[in-house]
C-alpha cells in the first residue's frame, strides 16, 4: 500500500471511531428514551413544566446561571455528590428529556441544582438569595442578582410580593422591593427542580 493510501486509511478509520463512538453508541443507548407515565401516581415522568416555570427555564439560560451550577447527580461510583445531599439518586438521561437546552453544566462554583426545589422549597429565600446573595447564605461568592428586581413606591396596600428586607437593604419608609416577572418566573423554574421521583433505571432506594 502506497503512503497516501495508508494516510488515507489511518484518517477514514479515525473519523468513523469517533462517529460509532460520539453518535452511534449514544444514538442506540438513548435515542429511543421517552417520559414514561407512573403506574403508582398516574403521573408522567420526569413531570412536565409549568408555563411559568418554562420561562423561568429561559430566564436561567439568559442569567448564566449554567456557568457556576451543574445538574447532574453523580453515583455514588462516581463521586459525592449523593453524600452531600444533592439528590436521592444518580441523575440519568430520561430526566432531560423534554429539556431545551439541558443544563447539565461543567463548573460548580456553586451547588449542583437538580434538586434545589426539594432541598430549598421557601419562595421568599430564593428572592433574597438572588437579591443578595449573603444575607441567607453567609460568605457566598454568589453574584446579585439585584436588577431582576423594582424598588418602587407603596401606591396603597404593600404589595404581597414585596421582599422582607433588613439592614442596609432595607428599602426607604413608603417604598417596596419587588420581584420581576422575570425573577418570579425564575424562582418558580427552580422551584419546581425535583429529581426525587423513581425511575425504572435509577430507583430511589
Ligand atoms: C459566579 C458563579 C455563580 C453564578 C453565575 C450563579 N451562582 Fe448560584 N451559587 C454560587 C455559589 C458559590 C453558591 C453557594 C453559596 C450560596 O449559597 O450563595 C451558589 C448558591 C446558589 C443556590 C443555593 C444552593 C444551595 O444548595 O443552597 C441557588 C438556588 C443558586 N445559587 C441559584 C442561582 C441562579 C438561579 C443563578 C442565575 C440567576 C445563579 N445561582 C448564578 C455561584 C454562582
Amino acid at each position: 500500500m502506497n503512503r497516501a493510501a495508508s494516510l488515507f486509511l489511518g484518517i477514514f478509520l479515525t473519523f468513523t471511531f469517533a462517529w460509532v463512538g460520539l453518535v452511534l453508541v449514544p444514538y442506540f443507548q438513548f435515542g429511543r428514551v421517552t417520559d414514561l407515565v407512573s403506574e403508582d401516581t398516574g403521573q408522567t415522568l420526569p413531570p412536565p413544566l409549568s408555563g411559568l416555570a418554562q420561562r423561568g427555564h429561559e430566564v436561567y439560560a439568559a442569567q448564566g446561571c449554567v456557568y457556576c451550577h451543574s445538574q447532574q447527580v453523580r453515583g455514588e461510583t462516581q463521586g459525592s455528590d449523593l453524600a452531600r445531599g444533592w439528590g436521592a439518586r444518580r441523575t440519568v438521561a430520561r430526566d432531560y428529556i423534554g429539556e431545551r437546552p439541558h443544563f447539565l453544566g461543567t463548573m460548580r462554583t456553586g451547588p449542583d441544582l437538580s434538586n434545589i426545589g426539594r432541598r430549598q422549597s421557601s419562595a421568599e429565600w430564593h428572592h433574597k438569595h438572588l437579591y443578595h446573595p449573603q444575607t441567607v447564605s453567609p460568605g457566598s461568592i454568589m453574584p446579585a442578582f439585584r436588577y431582576l428586581y423594582t424598588l418602587r413606591k407603596i401606591a396603597g396596600e404593600p404589595s404581597a410580593d414585596a421582599l422582607h428586607l433588613d439592614g442596609a437593604d432595607a428599602p426607604p419608609p413608603g417604598w417596596e422591593i419587588v420581584p420581576t416577572p422575570d425573577a418570579k418566573a425564575l424562582v418558580a423554574y427552580l422551584l419546581s427542580l425535583d429529581r426525587s421521583y423513581a425511575l425504572p433505571e435509577a430507583p430511589t432506594d
